[in-house]
């Protein structure tokens, strides 16, 4: 957030004294989880702050940590980041070992990680912020699942912020044990209208009369909107003061509003707006070295578009990268492309996101639902992350092997290992019964009969080990 953005946070009374509440239940001794959830732009993220400043006063010790969409599915980034990150950590980043543990290792990364929260919550106070939950991956999920639990005889607040009805199952089914164990639930609605009144006086510098302040609930309560609405009112000139009151001196709306990002991206230079769609496709966080690969332009050539978007607060430098200002930003930047157009980018960030080392896993949901059938590198790098979440999150797994297969034709060469991929997926979930109508309906049409019959032979064997590590191995199992 930049400073021109901190208006004073209005109308969210009620729910920071229940957190206080808490906080003070924390202090005294026991530990807490509050889970805040809000749509995108409702001040999830501006309540977490307000939290973290809160904890700090009450003299906790802070940590926060925010999770990335389509990039978590292995990590525990916001987790970590909340533990070791920023200028004093909780913990030293020493003090654990091995970080990059396998994904069975996850157990024993997470009795390390709740025996060093102990250590440092028998000295002082802590608050753990985390943010947008709802892109967590099933190692986060774990953690949500146990740390909380193990760690409630000490003081130990968790601050917890989701967008509602999104996510991965078991990030779903950690918030919802959290919520029946009693954590504190904040929902968080559209602003009322003195709240309305309130940010338009901290923006316009004198409160609105009532004919503005009816065209701002039109904007819905959301504090982005709003933000942005009295902002643009302001910049373009729409609104005088020189009664003592904020009055529309036109009834225009602001382009601002009109047209948010489109219009926002449409004023840019076009080295800018084609930048800000491409980097819509590498996510909310990106490098200037993932632009260039994108762009297939020398990074000396982006340092001007890249300023204009940050002047513009379109971008904003995020630790060593750079992110776009808000999630609408960049759902709006990549709205602005037809779909085939966006599919096509969403596929090429893939190959460049993987070209710098991410993970299969990490770029999974991105590819299947760009690549196209037949796009043979898409179907490899998609079995591969099918085997790697095989453990941890089979269900996963066997969705993505069942998508996968659309991408793969008649007698394409991994349609058996995928087909196997799958029926073993099933089976660790405990969908034995699926797995085997899958396999005796699918196991036919799919394969020749060779194949088939390697496969079969393989359906008992996944039933009872854990699925196979190599996703492209050309023999049998
Ligand atoms: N109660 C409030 N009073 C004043 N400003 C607010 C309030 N809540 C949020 N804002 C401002 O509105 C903007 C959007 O809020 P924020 O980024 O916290 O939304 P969010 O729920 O985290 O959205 P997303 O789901 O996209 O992450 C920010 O500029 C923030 O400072
Ligand atoms: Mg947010």
């Amino acid at each position: 957030m930049t400073a021109r953005n901190s208006v004073p946070l209005r109308g969210r009374d009620a729910e920071l004294a229940r957190i206080k509440r808490r906080l003070q239940e924390v202090a005294a001794g026991v530990g807490a989880v509050i889970v805040i959830e809000g749509r995108a732009g409702l001040g999830k993220t501006r309540l977490l702050e307000e939290c973290a400043a809160l904890a700090a006063e009450m003299s906790f010790r802070v940590g926060q940590g925010t999770e990335e969409p389509g990039r978590s599915v292995v990590e525990l980034e916001a987790l970590l980041n909340a533990l070791f990150g920023g200028d004093k950590p909780l913990l030293t980043r020493t003090s654990l070992h091995n970080l990059q543990v396998s994904a069975e290792q996850t157990f024993w990364l997470l009795q390390d990680i709740q025996s060093l929260i102990e250590g440092a919550a028998l000295k002082d106070r802590l608050a753990i912020c985390l943010d947008d939950l709802q892109w967590a991956g099933p190692r986060c999920a774990m953690a949500m699942g146990q740390l909380p639990y193990r760690l409630a005889s000490l003081p130990v607040a968790w601050i917890l912020a989701f967008r509602p009805n999104q996510g991965i199952q078991p990030v779903l089914e950690a918030k919802n044990g959290l919520l029946d164990a009693g954590a504190e639930y904040i929902s968080l609605g559209p602003l009322d209208t003195p709240a309305v009144a309130e940010i338009a006086e901290d923006i316009l510098g004198a409160p609105p009369d009532s004919d503005l302040l009816e065209k701002a609930t039109g904007v819905h309560g959301s504090p982005f909107l709003l933000t942005e609405f009295f902002r643009g009112l302001q910049d373009e000139g729409l609104v005088a003061t020189t009664t003592g009151q904020a009055t529309l001196v036109t009834d225009r709306m602001p382009q601002r509003i009109i047209d948010s990002v489109h219009g926002r991206l449409s004023r840019m230079s076009p080295a800018a707006k084609h930048l800000a769609t491409l980097a819509a496709s590498l996510g909310r966080r990106f490098t200037v070295r993932d632009l260039a690969d994108m762009s297939g332009t020398a990074v000396s050539e982006l340092v001007e578009p890249i300023q204009e978007l940050m002047d513009a607060d379109i971008f904003k430098e995020s630790d060593d990268r750079l992110a776009f200002g808000h999630d609408l930003i960049r759902e709006g930047a990549a709205a602005s492309s037809p779909t085939a157009v966006r599919r096509a980018l969403d596929r090429q960030a893939v190959d460049v996101l993987i070209a710098r080392g991410a993970l299969p896993v990490e770029v999974a949901v991105q590819l299947v639902d760009s690549a196209e059938v037949g796009d043979d590198t898409a179907i490899a790098i998609l079995l591969q992350a099918a085997d790697d979440l095989g453990v941890t999150d089979p269900g996963m797994a066997a969705e993505l092997a069942t998508r996968t297969l659309d991408l793969a034709p008649d007698g394409h060469l991994l349609r058996g290992p995928l087909v196997a991929a799958r029926v073993t997926s099933l089976f660790a979930a405990g969908l034995g019964e699926e797995g085997k109508r899958f396999a005796d309906s699918a196991l036919r049409s799919a394969l020749a009969p060779k194949e088939e019959a390697r496969v079969r032979l393989s359906v008992p064997v996944c039933s009872i080990f854990p699925p196979r590590s190599g996703p492209t191995k050309p023999e049998p199992r």
